[in-house]
C-alpha cells in the first residue's frame, strides 16, 4: 500500500511519530486497537511499527519509531532517510495484541516506546467505557512518549513513573494486588520490562488467560551452543546444511528456496513454515508453548532443529 508521510513529530531526543495518509486520498484499511503495519523501507529492510492512534480513525495511521542506537538498520533509516511528504510502501494492519472479549477492566503498562500499542488500546478502552488506568514507565520526563494526547485524553487514567527501579518494583506490586477475572492485564515495552510486569502479576495470582503482551524487540539468546543441522524440503531431493552460523532462511535462500519473512527474531509469524517430521527447537516469541509442543511448524527466521534432519514443507 501507498501512503505518504503527511507530518513527522519529535516526541522525544529519540521517537518520532510518522503519520501517515493514503497516497490516493482514500481512506486507509480499518484496523483494531494493538495492530501493527509492516513498513517495507528503502533500504530493503522491512520493519513492523504499532499503530498507536485511536481505531475509529481511517484517515491516517500513526506510528512511534524510536531511534535505537543498536538499529539492525530499520529505525535509523526511517530517521534518517525519510522527510514529510515522502512515499512509503506498507502492507495492511494485523493485529497480534488485541483487546481480549472478556475485558471488563483492564490495566495497562507501557515501558518506553511501548507505550505506541498502548496507546491506541486506551483510545479503544474509553471508547468502550471500559474501565482502566495506564502505567508509563520511562526513566526521565524527557522519554515521555505521547504527553500530549495521554494527558489531554486520559487524564483519570494516566499514571506516569519516572523513578529508579526499586521504586518501580514497589509501585508495580501496588496495582497488580487486585487481581478479578475480567481484569485483564496488558504490556510492552522492552523484553526485561515485559518480563518483570509478566512474573510480577503471574506471582500475584493472575492466570495465564489474563495476561497479553507485545514484544518489540525478541529476548537475547545464546547462540554459542548452536549445532548445524540439515533440512529437507517436501517434494525436492534436496539435502541443505544449515551452520551453527547462518539461519535456517539464509541456508534455504541460498539454495533457492525463498521463505518470506518480515522480523527475522520471532516475532511476527510470517515465516512460519510447516514441519513434516523431526523436531525443531523453537526460539521465537510468536508462538504459544502448546503450538512448540505440536512440533509441526516452525520459525525458520530463528529457531532451529533439536533433531539432526528436520523435513519440511515449503509448498
Ligand atoms: S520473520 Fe517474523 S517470525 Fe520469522
Amino acid at each position: 500500500m501507498d501512503v505518504i508521510i503527511h507530518k513527522i513529530h519529535q516526541l522525544t531526543p529519540s521517537i518520532r511519530a510518522f503519520e501517515l495518509i493514503s497516497a490516493n486520498g482514500s481512506d486507509l484499511p480499518a484496523f483494531d486497537a494493538g495492530s501493527h503495519i509492516d513498513v517495507h523501507l528503502k533500504n530493503g529492510l522491512t520493519r513492523q511499527y504499532s499503530l498507536s492512534n485511536c481505531c475509529s480513525e481511517q484517515h491516517r495511521y500513526v506510528i512511534g519509531v524510536l531511534h535505537d542506537e543498536n538499529s539492525r538498520g530499520g529505525s535509523r533509516c526511517i530517521h534518517q532517510d525519510y522527510r514529510e511528504g515522502d512515499h512509503l510502501n506498507i502492507g495492511t494492519p494485523r493485529n497480534l495484541f488485541e483487546i481480549h472479549s472478556k475485558t471488563q477492566k483492564a490495566v495497562l503498562f507501557a515501558g518506553g516506546i511501548g507505550i505506541t500499542p498502548i496507546l491506541s488500546m486506551a483510545y479503544r478502552l474509553k471508547h468502550q467505557q471500559i474501565p482502566f488506568e495506564l502505567h508509563y514507565f520511562v526513566r526521565s520526563h524527557e522519554m515521555i512518549a505521547f504527553y500530549g494526547n495521554l494527558t489531554e485524553h486520559f487524564p483519570e487514567q494516566i499514571h506516569f513513573h519516572i523513578q529508579n527501579q526499586s521504586e518501580t518494583q514497589c509501585e508495580m506490586s501496588k496495582v497488580l494486588e487486585e487481581v478479578a477475572p475480567d481484569r485483564h492485564l496488558y504490556v510492552c515495552g522492552p523484553a526485561g520490562f515485559m518480563q518483570f510486569v509478566m512474573d510480577s502479576a503471574q506471582q500475584a495470582g493472575w492466570s495465564d488467560e489474563q495476561l497479553h503482551q507485545e514484544h518489540f524487540v525478541a529476548p537475547q539468546i545464546d547462540q554459542s551452543q548452536n549445532e548445524a543441522f540439515t533440512i529437507e524440503v517436501l517434494g525436492s531431493d534436496r539435502k541443505i546444511e544449515v551452520s551453527a552460523h547462518q539461519t535456517a532462511t539464509q541456508a534455504l535462500l541460498e539454495h533457492g528456496f525463498d521463505v518470506p519473512v518480515s522480523c527475522e527474531q520471532g516475532i511476527c509469524g510470517t515465516c512460519i513454515t510447516r514441519v513434516v517430521s523431526g523436531t525443531p527447537d523453537h526460539r521465537d516469541v510468536f508462538m504459544t508453548d502448546e503450538e512448540h509442543a505440536l512440533n509441526d511448524q516452525f520459525t525458520p527466521c530463528c529457531s532451529r532443529a533439536k533433531s539432526k534432519i528436520l523435513v519440511i514443507d515449503l509448498a
